[in-house]
């Protein structure tokens, strides 16, 4: 079976332009994944089509109503057997990140719930309990950007999603590290090269130059990063920094003969 997405917004508009370009669109193709968008206006019940409605207590701006946003995911959810997992998109919810990316990829029913205005009624999450999430420490004016792209993220992650199949495993994060630098023709641009040992042919080198640059700039850009991986790699570094310091004293104390040294 397929992942199932459900959406629910006040703007389903929004969403063909990403869902119906690149990967996402190719995976659903592929027939690993199939969206179902839903206007959350549509349950209204009033003749103004309310969805909204000022916040008690006073305050600016408008509250999502529970009733239109629980009619609408009881609604969906009575589409499919399968339980859904809620998510609802919201500034105060838990980073989105790559672990939860792939925490996500292996579930079989998603419903993503974007709000509007100032936000939902708390008893939505009360009531529904869906994992609150954000994409990150800034304020969108809708969850509708912050949903496409967890969509994307997740998407990519399902097994032949992309055309390489290293592809997913490969980059940025998997391993807690950022990427190595990439190059393509000419080998010179307006005075600028391409790493020498890119040009070698010699792949074993070529891999420890692209670990070593990986290493460097996750050090030099993401400290936090870099803390995480030191910690979660400790045993593997100190396996590394003994065999360079054997490596360094045969260098300098060469066995059976003279020592020439450097030149
Ligand atoms: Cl999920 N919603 C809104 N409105 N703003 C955000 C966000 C979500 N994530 C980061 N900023």
């Amino acid at each position: 079976m397929p992942l199932r997405i459900d959406i629910l917004t006040l703007f389903p508009e929004m969403f063909a332009p990403i869902l119906g370009t690149s990967i996402p669109k190719r995976a659903a193709e592929k027939g690993l994944v199939s969206y179902h968008l839903t206007q959350i206006r549509d349950f209204a019940i009033d003749g103004h089509k309310s969805v909204d409605d000022k916040p008690f207590g006073g305050g600016h701006g408008m509250v999502m109503m529970c009733q239109t946003v629980y009619d609408a995911v009881r609604a969906v959810e009575n589409q499919d057997q399968r339980p859904a997992t809620r998510i609802l998109l919201s500034p105060q919810g838990r980073i989105f990140d790559q672990p939860l990316a792939e925490d996500l990829a292996r579930k079989d029913r998603l419903l993503l719930i974007a709000g509007h205005y100032e936000g939902f009624d708390e008893r939505i999450i009360d009531g529904l309990q869906p994992m609150e999430v954000s994409i990150g420490d800034y304020v969108l004016s809708g969850g509708e950007l912050a949903a496409m792209v967890m969509v994307d993220a997740i998407v990519r992650l399902l097994p032949g999603a992309l055309g390489a199949e290293q592809g997913a495993i490969d980059e940025t994060f998997a391993d807690g590290l950022l990427e190595y630098p990439q190059y393509t023709k000419p080998r010179e641009f307006e005075g600028m090269n391409v790493p020498e040992v890119l040009l070698s042919g010699d792949h074993g080198k070529i891999a420890r130059w692209r670990l070593e640059q990986r290493r460097l700039r996750t050090q030099q850009r993401r400290p936090d990063l870099w803390q995480a991986y030191i910690e979660k790699n400790a045993a593997m570094l100190e396996a590394e920094r003994l065999k360079a310091e054997k490596k360094e004293k045969r260098k300098r104390k060469p066995r059976g003969g003279e020592d020439f040294g450097t030149i």
